[in-house]
């Protein structure tokens, strides 16, 4: 048992959160000036999305300083009063792991723009290459375009990014560009934090040799991750990471883990694992395409039942994972897994439920807890995420018109989870006093803190029962330890299934707008939770409405 399986957590996307000061900005007074808000929720880890240095070609993945905070959010001593003060409500904060890129403004790039055939040339993937002639390999970066491009100011030399070409990939085969990531891991932990979510941390291992792949789409490139899955040995580098920065400080350790082998799992998070936990994505994962976000077809509830079940069962005898609808790379939960039109408080809640009640643990992003949505962009001049641009271009070079691109996209844009968080229905969200760097989701009259939190039904104080729950002397350890066991599993509209742990619960939703009578397995005791119109129990016999959710003590 380790000290965080009990535990809730929150994803902060600093940019977004709260303006402390009107420039438009989130920042990290900001943050602190939340606390007391997010502990009554129930929190008690907090993971800060990139708060150092950067000049925000992705929004601080691009990292051009590890060991400051950027100006826009405040200083290091601004960090130090919100780890502080985190401690003093025993919440912990854990930052953003990023170091399978670092900024092309880092210093360690300018260095190696400078002398590439020297020390700091090597601590990245830097070849010899004649303006014109082919590049390295035919890679597709996750952004879109090749993975190469020239060393800024020559003609020369190439490099190589797997994201944008402001994010230079770090050369994780070179030891000393290691034990330099790992001085800073160590004057990070040593700060008070209690750990790392790691950012595309499968990553940092490449195929080697470098060769070209067999192209998947028709312009001869094949996505990144091709090669990716081709590489081998990034666990002796997880491995020596943990042994010289994570583990001498007991610290929590969450991985973003895309396209790992399944029989690596164990490696991952098993007793020994490199990793505390990794984010479960499979739900997410349903239905994305090789073409990318226009061809997006839209997710059912019984497959987003599906995905969720095979991860349980997976994880089950190995470790714990964490569970999530959505995060500021996702669209928002409520939007893409509930059927258009159906986004009452009552389906957020079950929503909300299904995913929090599930074995693992709970990672909430901000907003969430409060039922926001995906927006609306009237244009695509108004889209800051940096990878929507190449996913427009996907839709157009397919024949879709400027109108139907932006439509086919939009739903999976990175935008939709980054709007300001919505703390009332004033100006701008209440977010800030300026003009927010995003703009706020014009729902927020209607979906906003306030409100919430003057109503006894809001989807926040269902969130904030089901953390109690979690956190419950009667009802935690089976909540946080109880086997998951599907019920009625291949049953259309239905989601059902018992955590069995000291006592037994059901959970159960109806995933569906119409209702249901069910029999269950056996009379049960009593109702712990129930997402809306209130149920009356007669022996086994169930009636559901539409959208309920419960959860029953056998
Ligand atoms: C991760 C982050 C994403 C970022 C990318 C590159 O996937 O979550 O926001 O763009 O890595 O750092
Ligand atoms: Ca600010």
């Amino acid at each position: 048992k380790e000290w965080w399986h009990g535990k809730v957590a929150y994803q902060i996307y600093p940019k977004s959160f709260c303006d402390s000061n009107g420039d438009g900005i989130g920042d990290l007074e900001g943050i602190r000036s939340k606390l007391d808000v997010l502990k009554s929720l129930g929190v008690d880890i907090i993971w800060l999305s990139p708060m150092f240095k950067s000049p925000f070609a992705d929004e601080g993945y691009d990292i051009s300083d590890n060991y400051s905070v950027d100006p826009h959010f405040g200083t290091l001593e601004d960090m130090d009063a919100l780890i502080a003060d985190a401690k003093a409500r025993d919440m912990s904060i854990i930052l953003d792991l990023v170091v399978n890129h670092c900024s092309d403004e880092h210093e360690w790039f300018k260095k190696a723009c400078e002398d590439p055939e020297g020390p700091y040339g090597k601590f990245f993937y830097i070849f010899p290459h004649k303006r014109g002639t082919p590049m390295p390999t035919n890679w597709r970066s996750f952004f879109g375009g090749s993975v190469w491009d020239e060393l800024p100011g020559r003609d020369d030399y190439v490099y190589l990014h797997v994201f944008h070409k402001k994010q230079p990939d770090l050369n994780w085969e070179n030891p000393q560009l290691r034990l330099e990531i790992y001085k800073m891991i160590n004057w990070w932990l040593d700060r008070g934090i209690a750990g790392f979510r790691l950012d595309a941390i499968i990553n940092i291992k490449k195929a080697i040799p470098f060769e070209s792949y067999p192209a998947d789409r028709e312009d001869g490139t094949c996505s990144v991750s091709t090669m990716l899955s081709h590489a081998n040995g990034v666990l002796q580098l997880l491995g020596e990471m943990k042994q010289t920065a994570f583990a001498p400080h007991k610290a929590f350790t969450i991985a973003e883990l895309v396209g790992n082998r399944e029989e690596d799992l164990p490696l991952f998070i098993g007793d020994d694992g490199c990793f505390s936990t990794i984010f479960d994505f499979a739900p997410s994962n349903v239905n994305r395409t090789r073409e990318g976000w226009y061809n997006q077809k839209n997710v059912t509830l019984d497959q987003y039942k599906e995905a969720c079940f095979a991860s349980q069962c997976k994880a089950e005898s190995v470790g714990f994972m964490a569970n999530i609808i959505e995060n500021h790379d996702q669209p928002r939960g409520v939007t893409h897994y509930l059927p258009e039109g159906e986004h009452s408080p009552a389906a957020k809640k079950m929503l909300g439920g299904l995913s929090f009640m599930l074995r693992g643990l709970p990672f909430l992003y901000q907003g969430q807890e409060l039922g926001m949505e995906n927006t609306v962009f009237p244009s695509l001049d108004v889209i800051n995420d940096c990878g929507a641009q190449a996913q427009y271009d996907a839709a157009i070079a397919a024949g879709l018109t400027p109108d139907e691109a932006l439509a086919a996209i939009s739903p999976m844009c990175r935008d939709n989870a980054r709007t300001p968080y919505q703390w009332n229905s004033q100006t701008n969200a209440g977010f800030t006093t300026g003009k927010p760097w995003l703009p706020v989701n014009p729902n927020y009259t209607e979906i906003n803190y306030a409100a919430e939190i003057e109503d006894p039904n809001s989807v926040w104080y269902f969130y904030q029962r089901l953390a109690s729950l979690r956190h419950s002397e009667e009802w935690g350890d089976t909540v946080v330890y109880g086997k998951t066991e599907p019920w009625l599993e291949d049953e259309h509209g239905i989601m059902a299934y018992f955590r069995r742990g000291s006592r037994t619960l059901l959970v159960l939703a109806n995933l569906e707008k119409t209702s249901r009578d069910l029999i269950l397995p056996s009379v049960p005791c009593s109702v712990l939770m129930c997402n809306d119109t209130p149920i009356e129990l007669s022996g086994q016999n169930i009636h559901l409405f539409g959208y309920q959710f419960i959860v029953l003590v056998m």
